[in-house]
């Protein structure tokens, strides 16, 4: 829709000021007000300086070049210079017509589509994944469904924490307890990586053991490998149940983690050495970043060698992002982690964007979130103080799900209450992390997330089974029904209309700038507009069968759009609950 109104407005534009005056955006926004209209054209503004004219008069002159009476209802110069914009019913009428047969709702493929690198769902090998970890699972997968959507390819990637000295220590540890020999579920693994630590910090003899076996990774002996392949499998294995009850499309073959980086390291340091980036600081391999300074004007280093010869996280992450440009091909690289590394990724892109490994333009982003908090505004924890394993808090998602299910319909069976629990405990879940600005922190609550009332999936979920409910009241002809032409009879019936037809323009913008609240926003305003209708609209009732007709397609049409909105968020809905 925006496009459509922006290419007018340009020719418009065009025709009133010439070549010129036409080449900026002419800003079309959707009305702020309903009072303003359906649409507002804020180009005038911008335009008065460069043609010397009142905002106001330069308005006018594009309205006299608008002459489109089956599109504008009204055009309307307002306030300093805006310009409102009503479409008229017929125009909607149409276009919503051709929504009917399109399973896209009228979102377009992308004409240039990109490779794009998501590097989402950090867990690390061994460790039990915490609600921390929940934020970036959520979100990248999100992002990942709505770049796919539009055409892009999408290569998702782990980058799993399954490299380093930490796991010098815990190998040693289940070789001389024998431990090894034994299968694990990550829920084994992570007591006894804390005992391992332990016995590092107060055993000089087990830690000088643990040092060398560190080593013996590092230089591939084989016993050594064997037991760290084995606890990245096992991890592998206990990642990929968490992602299959959260429904999440990551697959073991997504996963690719630091080791994978680690025989690229050297040669990472020296090429960036050789280009002159990187320099000796006390001993240690660093890079110097202008406008990175700490307290006292003292330059940041973005250390990539150790004084031990050791290599970091940032050095892996070189080496990922050149892989990533040069082996995967990726135009845009999107990293999901929580705001604490904010700085690293900034330092990351700079230093990239400096060693000319982008052939192109190479589009780096990093979307940092905040925390999750408890009701008492402190992170998010158990009542001992603990993190709270992240397949516990799956879990108590879908029992208190149940317990609201079997309270609405005690009569359905066991099976049948599983599966609407899952749908709409995970679903919650999900959504409270979608629709919180995903840089600020949110405060967790299971009775707001778990409510079928307000900006929530359970409330989502629900108007999509109220709307498909009417549909089984009554036999419906839907050959019939669908070679109805829409007619909108009222003021509800347009804004509604307005409504579905904005879907395809939020999407462009949540893929462009990652903002999912937008359409979890979206889909609340569009959910909140049919019930609006469905008040004042009697449907099934209607007595004129074209007006009937009509209301069922616009009913359906939105039916279908928190359907597909719903499924790009990962969240699923259900025919009845
Ligand atoms: N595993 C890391 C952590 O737990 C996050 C990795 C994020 N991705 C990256 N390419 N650095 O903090």
């Amino acid at each position: 829709m925006k496009a459509l109104l922006n290419s007018l407005f340009k020719t418009a534009i065009q025709a009133a000021f010439g070549e010129a005056a036409a080449d900026g955006d002419p800003s079309i926004q959707l009305a702020a007000r309903p009072e303003y209209g359906d649409y507002q054209a804020n180009f005038a503004l911008k335009l008065a300086k460069k043609l010397q004219m009142k905002p106001v008069d330069i308005a006018k002159a594009v309205i006299t070049k608008l002459d489109y009476p089956t599109i504008f209802k009204s055009l309307e110069p307002s306030g300093p210079g805006f310009i409102n914009i009503s479409l008229t019913n017929e125009f909607l009428a149409q276009h919503l017509q051709a929504l009917i047969h399109d399973d896209r709702l009228g979102v377009a493929q992308h004409k240039h589509p990109e490779t794009v690198v998501v590097d989402y769902a950090n867990a690390n090998v061994a460790k039990e994944m915490h609600v921390g970890h929940i934020r970036s699972i959520v979100i990248g997968d999100a992002i990942v469904r709505i770049l796919s959507f539009l055409g892009h390819h999408v290569i998702r990637q782990s980058h799993l924490g399954d490299w380093g000295t930490q796991f010098g220590m815990l190998i040693e540890y289940l070789i001389e307890t024998g431990e090894y020999k034994q299968t694990h579920t990550v829920s084994d693994l992570d007591p006894l990586y804390k005992k391992s630590k332990e016995c590092f910090d107060t055993d000089p003899v087990f830690a000088d053991k643990a040092r060398a076996r560190v080593v013996a990774l590092q230089s591939g002996d084989e016993e050594t490998l064997a037991i760290w392949r084995q606890l990245v499998a096992e991890s592998l294995q206990y990642f990929q149940k968490i992602y299959d009850k959260l429904d999440i499309l990551l697959t073991e073959e997504d996963a690719r983690g630091e080791s994978f980086y680690n025989s690229m390291l050297a040669d990472i340091v020296e090429e960036l050495q050789q280009k002159g980036l990187a320099e000796t600081s006390e001993d240690a391999i660093v890079i110097f970043l202008e406008g990175f300074v700490g307290p006292n004007n003292n330059p940041i280093p973005f250390i990539i060698r150790k004084k031990d010869g050791g290599y970091l996280y940032a050095t892996t992450d070189l080496a990922a992002a050149k892989f990533r440009m040069h082996q995967l091909g990726a135009t845009r690289l999107i990293y999901l982690t929580d705001a604490r590394q904010k700085q690293h990724f900034a330092m990351l892109f700079a230093t990239v964007n400096k060693t000319g490994w982008a052939a192109n333009e190479v589009r780096m982003e990093h979307i940092p979130f905040g925390a999750i908090l408890g009701k008492d505004n402190k992170p998010f924890k158990t009542r001992s103080g603990e993190s709270i394993k992240l397949i516990s808090l799956l879990e108590e998602a879908e029992n208190r799900a149940m317990a609201i299910a079997y309270e609405k319909n005690p009569h359905l069976t066991q099976e049948q209450l599983t599966e609407i629990a899952h749908d709409i405990g995970i679903g919650a879940l999900k959504y409270a992390d979608l629709r919180a600005d995903k840089i600020k922190d949110y405060i967790f609550d299971w009775d707001k997330l778990l409510s079928f009332e307000g900006n929530t999936s359970p409330y989502l979920q629900n108007a999509y089974v109220r709307i498909r409910a009417i549909f089984r009241k009554e036999p419906i002809q839907w050959d019939e029904v669908s070679n109805t032409s829409i007619i909108l009879t009222s003021e509800i019936e347009h804004i509604l209309a307005v409504k579905i037809l904005e879907f395809p323009d939020v999407i462009y913008t949540v893929a462009d700038s990652l903002a999912l609240h937008s359409l979890c926003d979206y889909l609340y305003e569009l959910a909140a507009t049919f019930h609006r209708f469905y008040e004042h609209c009697p449907i099934l009732s209607q007595k004129d069968k074209q007006i009937r007709n009509s209301r069922l397609l616009l009913a359906d049409l939105t039916a279908r759009t928190l359907k597909l909105g719903l499924d790009l968020l990962g969240i699923k809905t259900l025919e009845q609950m």
